[in-house]
């Protein structure tokens, strides 16, 4: 299959798994990145905060509530952010027994702990900045950890990883500070903005539902910042339909909870 669809010259979408692969493990722990392996993902994404004390851990809630059991561990913490707790404090959280008691003791990882697991694999990293504004410098800190493991050498960083956001000025820092590492926005900017974007990031990466034919087109009618075609990747795509939907609009990857379903409706 993939011989005839290099044949017709009809490009797959690379599938990326959401927060690892979180419809079967706690998202974002390094289980969800073992289950994203085990199902052959090719590209795994993760949400990045910083701890009190300067760390960057893996989660993507401002706070701990739901995917840890902070309250029982720190009853007179509310509202458990983040940014009020160490990365010693936050290592003694077990964030796997809210999705299943079989991921009891699971952690919330730091960005260095997951990237390793990542790379333990041979994966690729979409890396998402997530609420960047509560955490000022937080982009120049995250190239840095990726750069101290290797990751932005030249051979590897093109290929291999790309850092998204919601926040365009994120994502246009980013590429100020690391101009070779590969930036995607997340959302649905007009198409008459389109061209403003693509002096800063090579992906725009919307919500499947605010999709359509036209707009991937149009996206892809732009290079980005580093002389390549723009890329779409939409999120966040669970079932055959929607993942065949977005497939025929000519997206570039879909980002799922669940690699095995849209692998099977779309290939890859
Ligand atoms: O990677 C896209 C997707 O993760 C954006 O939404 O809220 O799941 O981080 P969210
Ligand atoms: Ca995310």
């Amino acid at each position: 299959p993939r011989l005839l669809a290099v044949d017709h010259g009809i490009r797959r979408p690379v599938i990326v798994a959401h927060r690892g692969a979180s419809a079967y493990a706690p998202e974002n722990t390094l289980a969800a990145v073992d289950k994203a392996a085990a199902l052959g993902t090719e590209w795994v994404e993760n949400d990045v905060q910083r701890t009190r004390d300067g760390e960057l851990v893996v989660l993507h809630d401002d706070s701990l509530q739901r995917t840890t059991d902070v309250e029982e561990v720190f009853p007179d913490r509310a509202p458990w952010k983040v940014k009020d707790f160490t990365a010693a404090e936050i290592a003694r959280l077990d964030a796997g027994s809210w999705f299943d008691p079989a991921y009891a003791g699971a952690r919330v990882p730091t960005l260095e702990q997951f990237v390793h697991r990542v790379e333990r694999y041979g994966q690729k990293l979409l890396l998402e900045l997530k609420n960047p504004q509560l955490y000022p410098g937080i982009e120049r800190e995250t190239l840095k950890v990726l750069s101290n493991e290797g990751w932005l050498d030249r051979r590897h960083v093109g290929s291999r990883l790309v850092v998204q956001s919601f926040s365009a000025d994120s994502v246009r820092t980013v590429h100020g500070l690391k101009p070779a590492v590969k930036t995607g926005f997340l959302g649905t900017p007009p198409v008459t903005d389109l061209a403003a974007y693509a002096a800063f990031t090579d992906q725009i990466n919307p919500s499947h539902g605010s999709l359509s034919a036209p707009y991937v087109a149009a996206v892809h009618g732009f290079r980005g910042p580093r002389g390549k075609r723009m890329e779409v990747l939409t999120w966040t795509v669970n079932d055959a339909a929607a993942a065949r939907r977005v497939a025929g609009f000519g997206v570039d990857g879909i980002i799922t909870n669940t690699p095995d379903v849209v692998r099977d409706a779309v290939g890859g």
